[in-house]
């Protein structure tokens, strides 16, 4: 069972803005030991030597951005930390610089983003959240974490924890999805497991970001303005930061964009008065890439030394990439507009972090071993397991699926069936800036050859890449053109070829979705449909007559509305991972039972974005009267909704039960719920716990998730689910007191198997 935070509460009427701060925890991701090695050192410290800590400097050589290796600044004491780099000769290279040759032997911080994996890749983060079982999220942050430091990398950026409610937006595949109940579980799971309960030589810092707001970009575009009213920040957006600041993240990211007017890395409120003041961190923040310099570009800073002031006195410890601290914080200093002592502040986290993690003890890395650890079977079986958790089955018409493993001729079909790079996702260290990865993925194709064996027939045709526009970032970096669009005669061939395979085969697995590249960072989209000639290909496959499994590879939900009427099973598989292939094939024969879930609102259109289930009810629903509240030319609700997830058996919630019809505001009010595999197979029941305020002084959703646990059935078996409702899971943050509290009213609660739950009971808060 999972529990939101417990930030400071109190019924709306008794509780000041001003005792709210004061009650904010003052824990320390770092220790008492750190700090004073760290107060130690920095007493030694020059200006430029402190300035220098501030410094994340680029480690590898970008064309137009980033143009000399760092060795001279290393040896002035001029750079705390390094980012972009995983070649460890070169890391080891330069720390020796620090170590050796600057003048007070701090070590670099070694950044890089290890957002599913190192070598071993584990599915991408939305797959993750799809398991609805944070332990996956944990087990795997744990075992990147492993990996990263044997290849020299201390500090990840991530959790990457924003609320995406748009799938236009490319980065809705790096989080967790659209809800904030669901995405602070995960959030935590993920410092747990990079962090541990104390950083050591073996753990690494993690990063949450981009604070915040990033995911709410006007119209899905990645980089555009924020606009988001204090309310929804903190009773969505702000979530799961403070989730994962109270499990002890050590760092933060400042995100690109503007917050309603204000970009995020030079904004008071944000670093300071809400992370800072309201919630006491006290880890450091990192700016985003090149944020600090981009200050200018905003519109918000006159020039880089007004942007070096706005952002490190809004709160930004670290400049990512920009140089634009070490160029200018130095004379803000000695000119008296940033007093040393406030400079010190903001540097002591930095060092405490390297004192934590053994950066002054164990500052090398040991070349020999980092392939041996990489490499290590056990973190591929682990991969297996929990990309097949994340796998979330969207259809199965007549028990298409589970497939027979007698099947003795398959084709195997889509641009993406044989794509090792795609099945991997984004985001992957040793694919990142061109080194190479040295991993060995399993495609789809693979996995279904490796799950048939020698004796079936399996074929595989492939397809175009889907065109694009722009190039892609690393696309620019590498000088690679965009593909053009295939002509009319290719296409025709393609599919052509596609048919002739299905017309051969007893059944064909299509495999489709998007590139990699196609989501993430600056990837964002304007329509969802599937990309290129896959649509076309996917109806004609279909025409043959032939079955057809339809399987989803792809970084948000797509436009799947022909596939939902006319392939009668559909997997999500998102971007699995290292060993994603297999994982599928085990889900496809049914040696693993499909037990995933969707962590946000399956949009029909992109016109339909954003969309997103917990959201308030202003007039009548649409199913009531003519006044419809959502749109004329199509059904409004979501093609799957939030939380929604087939299994290859079946489950009955019954006996909704509460252990207080009437409650005050400091009790807990126990929900029970029993769930029974009905079905003849085990399987993973999510069983999702709902909430709905119906009156007080603000509008509150139709629904929140407040309580989630996965669980194994065995046929026949029932398990009686406990949720607590607590302040915890009632309170909201009110926009006319501008406080936390409950409030004494009524609610409903529903639990079952998805959003649209229909078991329901009710029960009152009283004044206490
Ligand atoms: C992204 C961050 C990332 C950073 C470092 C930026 O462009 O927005 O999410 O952590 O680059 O790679």
């Amino acid at each position: 069972m999972f529990r939101k935070k417990s930030s400071a509460f109190a019924l709306f009427v008794c509780l000041s803005a001003a005792s709210m701060t004061s009650a904010a925890a003052q824990s320390t991701p770092f220790t008492q030991e750190a700090k004073q090695k760290a107060e130690a050192i920095l007493k030694q410290m020059t200006l430029d030597e402190k300035v220098g800590q501030l410094n994340q400097a680029a480690g590898i050589v970008m064309p137009g951005i980033a143009n000399k290796k760092p060795d001279e600044l290393i040896t002035q004491g001029k750079v705390g930390s390094i980012l972009w780099l995983n070649d460890v000769k070169e890391i080891n290279r330069l720390q020796h610089i620090a170590m050796e040759k600057s003048r007070l032997h701090i070590p670099i911080l070694f950044g890089f983003d290890v957002i599913h994996g190192y070598r071993t890749v584990f599915p991408v983060p939305l797959a993750m959240a799809s398991s609805w079982d944070p332990s996956v999220e944990e087990q795997a942050q744990h075992l990147a974490a492993q990996d990263a430091r044997a290849a020299g990398i201390e500090w990840t950026f991530t959790p990457m924890v924003d609320i995406a409610r748009d799938a236009r937006w490319g980065r809705i595949v790096e989080g967790a999805g659209e809800d904030p109940f669901l995405g602070s579980a995960m959030a935590r799971a993920q410092v747990r497991g990079f962090q541990g309960a104390n950083l050591g030589p073996d753990r690494v810092l993690v990063c949450v970001k981009h604070f915040a707001g990033y995911g709410a970009a006007d119209g899905g575009r990645d980089y555009d303005s924020s606009y988001i009213p204090e309310e929804l920040m903190q009773n969505v957006y702000l979530l799961p930061f403070h989730a994962a600041e109270e499990a002890g993240a050590g760092s933060f990211m400042s995100a690109y964009m503007d917050l309603n007017d204000v970009p995020a890395s030079g904004n008071h409120w944000l670093l300071t008065d809400v992370l800072r003041k309201e919630w006491g961190f006290q880890g450091l923040v990192l700016s985003d890439a090149f944020a600090v310099g981009n200050l200018k570009t905003h519109g918000y800073a006159r020039d880089p030394e007004d942007a070096a002031y706005k952002a490190i006195i809004a709160g930004v410890n670290m400049d990512m990439a920009s140089l634009t601290y070490t160029h200018n914080l130095a004379k803000l200093v000695t000119d008296g507009k940033v007093s040393e002592s406030y400079l010190d502040e903001m540097v002591l986290p930095i060092l405490e972090a390297k004192y934590d993690l053994g950066l002054f003890e164990h500052p090398y890395v040991d070349e020999s071993k980092v392939d041996s650890v990489l490499n290590r079977p056990e973190g591929l079986a682990l991969e297996r397991k929990l990309a097949a958790r994340s796998m979330v089955l969207l259809r199965n018409e007549n028990n298409a699926l589970p497939l027979s493993k007698g099947l003795k001729k398959v084709a195997v079909i889509g641009p993406l069936a044989d794509s090792g790079q795609d099945i991997e996702g984004g985001w992957t260290v040793e694919g990142l800036f061109g080194n190479g990865s040295k991993s060995r993925p399993v495609t789809v194709y693979t996995g279904i050859k490796n799950k048939l064996g020698p004796a079936a027939h399996v074929t595989l045709v492939t397809g175009p890449e889907p065109s694009r526009v722009y190039p892609g970032l690393l696309d620019r970096l590498s000088g690679k053109k965009p593909t053009p669009p295939p002509t009319a005669e290719e296409t025709a061939n393609w599919i052509a070829k596609a048919k002739a395979a299905a017309a051969e085969a007893d059944l064909v697995v299509a495999v489709m979705g998007e590139m990699a590249n196609m989501s993430s960072e600056a990837a964002s989209r304007a329509t969802l449909d599937l990309p290129g000639i896959q649509e076309p290909m996917l109806e004609a496959v279909v025409a043959t007559g032939k079955p057809v499994v339809l399987v989803l590879e792809n970084g948000r939900p797509l436009d799947i509305r022909w596939a939902a009427q006319h392939v009668p099973a559909i997997l999500e598989a998102w971007y699995p991972g290292t060993q994603g292939g297999d994982a599928v094939a085990d889900v496809l024969f049914g040696d693993v039972n499909s037990g995933g879930k969707l962590p946000l609102s399956w949009p029909r259109v992109a016109g339909a974005e954003p969309l997103y289930y917990n959201h308030n009810l202003t007039h009548e629903p649409e199913d009531r009267l003519n006044f419809t509240s959502r749109y004329w030319d199509i059904n409004s609700k979501p093609l799957y909704p939030f939380g929604y997830g087939l299994s290859y058996t079946t489950f009955k919630f019954t006996n909704l039960r509460l252990s207080k019809r009437s409650m005050g505001t400091g009790d807990v009010n126990e929900a029970s719920v029993d769930v029974t595999n009905t079905g003849s197979v085990p399987g993973d029941a999510v069983a999702q716990l709902y909430i709905h305020q119906r009156h007080g002084s603000a509008s509150r959703p139709v629904r929140q998730l407040e309580g989630f646990e996965r669980v194994t059935l065995q046929p026949g078996e029932t398990k009686t689910l406990k949720f607590p409702l607590t302040k915890n899971e009632l309170q909201f943050w009110n926009p006319q007191t501008k406080q936390w509290g409950v409030e004494p009213t009524e609610f409903d609660v529903w639990a079952g198997d998805d959003s649209t739950a229909i078991l329901h009971d009710e029960f009152t808060v009283i004044k206490p």
